[in-house]
């Protein structure tokens, strides 16, 4: 038994993309629909009006992981509202949105509260660290809990954000004070590592296009700190605010390692993008047959469960 619950969403299955891979178009957005075993989905970061994002080359496969600086490439908020209206669910669809501004922001999630055909789950991100001059709101705690303050006073269906790492035990502590301050669904942690920078020495140049180089960091690489920020999280959040855990999970193993630290559900990004859709079923294999080596039936007899020594 896979299955999780967040809020008003009940999945059979724990996984779902992570935004930005896979979810983009209708064409992307139909096949992770119809793809037999992630349990929910979640939509590439919305802003009202389409973008193309940024100059490519824009991602860049490492060994390890991955580099992008895609730039918020999306087709508008109202081309994933008709999306929603025009197509059956066969599973949930989260809707994930990052305006350029606190107003952009608002106007969405007004867009959203006033939309009686759509009662499922949004997710706010604070953390996109790739658009130009833009810093990410979640690294500014005084400016988030402003937002959330404001976006509470109106918003009423079931809202989560996403994150970015942190590296601080401290700044655990004090997003975690922000947080509970509000009736979140759910926090999706972690999003790319930011600004990391990736260079062909051959060459001797970097390899993205955008912002002389720089770039958010995902992969197998990332681990380490998207499991130090599900637990971290977990052990600060009200237990009323769930989990989605992100980063990092390459293999049923990852994901093993995610839910042992507190994960609800658990996302894949560099290496849904890598493997193509085909990864669900492996992964969801994989953590099967460690769940049955370990004589554990359900998710919550392990979920959060980490022993420390
Ligand atoms: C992009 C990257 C992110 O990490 C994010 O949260 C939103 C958008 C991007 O570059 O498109």
């Amino acid at each position: 038994d896979l299955s999780a619950q967040i809020a008003n969403m009940s999945v059979k299955n724990l996984f779902l993309n992570a935004s930005g891979i896979h979810c983009q178009t209708e064409q992307e957005l139909d096949e992770l629909m119809n793809e037999p075993v992630s349990g929910a989905m979640v939509t590439k970061s919305m802003t009202p009006k389409s973008r193309f994002g940024n100059p490519l080359p824009r991602y860049y496969r490492l060994a390890n992981g991955s580099i992008n600086s895609m730039g918020l490439p999306n087709q508008g908020f109202d081309y994933y509202m008709d999306y929603l209206k025009n197509h059956d669910q066969k599973k949930p669809i989260i809707v994930s949105v990052a305006g350029m501004s606190k107003e952009e922001d608002l106007e969405m999630l007004h867009q959203l509260q006033d939309n009686d055909d759509y009662q499922g789950l949004t997710e706010l991100n604070l953390s996109c660290p790739n658009v130009i001059g833009k810093p990410q709101m979640a690294y500014d705690f005084e400016a988030a809990d402003d937002l959330l303050h404001e976006v509470f006073s109106f918003y009423k269906k079931p809202l989560g954000i996403k994150l970015p790492p942190y590296f601080d035990l401290v700044h655990f502590d004090m997003i975690a004070e922000v947080l509970n301050k509000y009736p979140l669904s759910h926090v999706n942690t972690i999003n790319s590592v930011g600004n990391g920078l990736w260079i062909d020495t051959n060459s001797e140049t970097v390899v993205l296009k955008p912002k002389g180089g720089f770039g958010g960091v995902g992969g197998s690489m990332v681990l380490p700190t998207a499991l130090a920020n599900v637990r971290g999280l977990r052990q600060r959040l009200n237990d009323d605010i769930k989990i989605i855990g992100t980063g990092g999970v390459t293999n049923g193993r990852d994901a093993f390692a995610h839910i042992l630290c507190g994960a609800e559900m658990v996302s894949i990004g560099t290496q849904l993008y890598e493997e193509g859709l085909q990864t669900f079923e492996r992964v969801t294999r994989e953590l099967t047959d460690i769940m049955e080596a370990k004589g554990y039936t359900s998710l919550g007899d392990f979920r959060g469960k980490l022993k420390v020594i």
